[in-house]
């Protein structure tokens, strides 16, 4: 069987430590695209001279335009740029500046991508990530089952990563899904969160886990807190699962922004959702029963997604 191909687009942190991770687990042939000249070339390279090491056994090319990325059965885009301060006026770009920044690089990304990868399903990571995955639909043209957002496998990680470090287990016995928009608003579902089947409220004071889930919904801002940039490394594990799921056809449920039509009583609207991930991309979406406290969750952060997709003038 012909090799599997995963283009990558946006060879910074988050993209080069996709790379990095797909090709550690003999993924896919990897192709990273930058604008800048030099940087996923030099990123590849460097991955190549680590397979003798790692021992993974395929190709990871860099390249500065997309003829290169034909024929990819994923396409991963992280390209965008990030919230900083303007060196020169020392101001930071409003949030619907930054929107529209974000909006440009991804739209034209997604227009090239779509040329060259016509039946490729798209993995969505620049941010802001709901709006985002609105824009590569719009621009790509692809039906919405072949354009899905990395959201929810993030939060859902970080989420689960806090319960493990308070309870002293391993993270392997946590069990939880986080649902709605990747922001503050995002919605930790406590109720459906088990320790080895055991609901972790047994486990758990309440005040405890509400301050877990207090630290899942800020916990972009705490690594930036820390070390002045966007994290990388949970944010690649979460889409290089994703990219799992799809080109092994795992059928993973994997809480993920997804285009709801209808589900959850949405229509038209990118919100994270458990999804079944397979060959054929989003192969279904699971409704779960939501109680009135979590519909009312979900709602603030549907408003919140709204908010933001409505800068984008579509
Ligand atoms: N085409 C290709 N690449 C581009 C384009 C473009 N039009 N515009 C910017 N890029 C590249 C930049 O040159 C940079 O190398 O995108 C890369 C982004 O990398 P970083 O700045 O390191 O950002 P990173 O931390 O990887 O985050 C990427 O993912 O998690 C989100 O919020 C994050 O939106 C951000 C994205």
């Amino acid at each position: 069987m012909a090799r599997k191909k995963v283009s990558v687009i946006g060879a910074g942190n988050v993209g080069a430590t996709c790379a990095h991770w797909i090709a550690t687990r003999e993924l896919a042939d990897v192709v990273l695209v930058d604008i800048v000249e030099g940087l996923p070339q030099g990123k590849a390279l460097d991955l190549m001279e680590s397979a003798p090491v790692m021992k993974f056994d395929l190709s990871i090319t860099g390249s500065n335009t997309y003829e290169a990325t034909a024929g990819s059965d994923v396409v991963v885009i992280t390209a965008g740029v990030p919230r900083r301060k303007d060196p020169v006026t020392g101001k930071y770009p409003s949030r619907d500046e930054l929107v529209k920044t974000n909006q440009k690089i991804v739209g034209e990304v997604a227009r090239n991508v779509a040329q060259h990868s016509p039946n490729a399903i798209l993995i969505i990571v620049s941010n802001p990530l709901d709006a985002m995955c609105h824009v590569a639909l719009q621009e790509s043209g692809f039906p919405s089952a072949r354009v899905i957002g990395q959201a929810g496998a993030l939060d859902t990680a970080r989420y689960k990563a806090f319960i493990a470090m308070e309870l002293g287990i391993s993270v392997r016995d946590v069990h939880g899904i986080v649902l709605g928009g990747h922001g503050d608003q995002m919605v930790p579902l406590p109720r459906h969160t088990s320790i080895a089947g055991i609901p972790v409220r047994e486990l758990m004071a309440e005040d405890t886990l509400q301050a877990i889930i207090q630290r899942t919904r800020k916990g972009g801002g705490e690594i930036v807190g820390l070390i002045g940039v966007s994290a990388w490394y949970a944010p690649a594990a979460g889409t290089v699962e994703m990219v799992e799921a799809i080109i092994r056809d795992q059928k993973r449920i994997i809480p993920s922004a997804v285009l709801l039509n209808g589900e959850y009583g949405y229509n038209d609207l990118y919100i994270g959702v458990p999804a079944v991930l397979g060959e054929n991309g989003v192969e279904k979406v699971i409704e779960m029963e939501l109680n009135e406290e979590e519909k009312g969750m979900l709602q603030i952060s549907a408003e919140a997604v709204k908010s933001v997709v409505d800068i984008l003038g579509y």
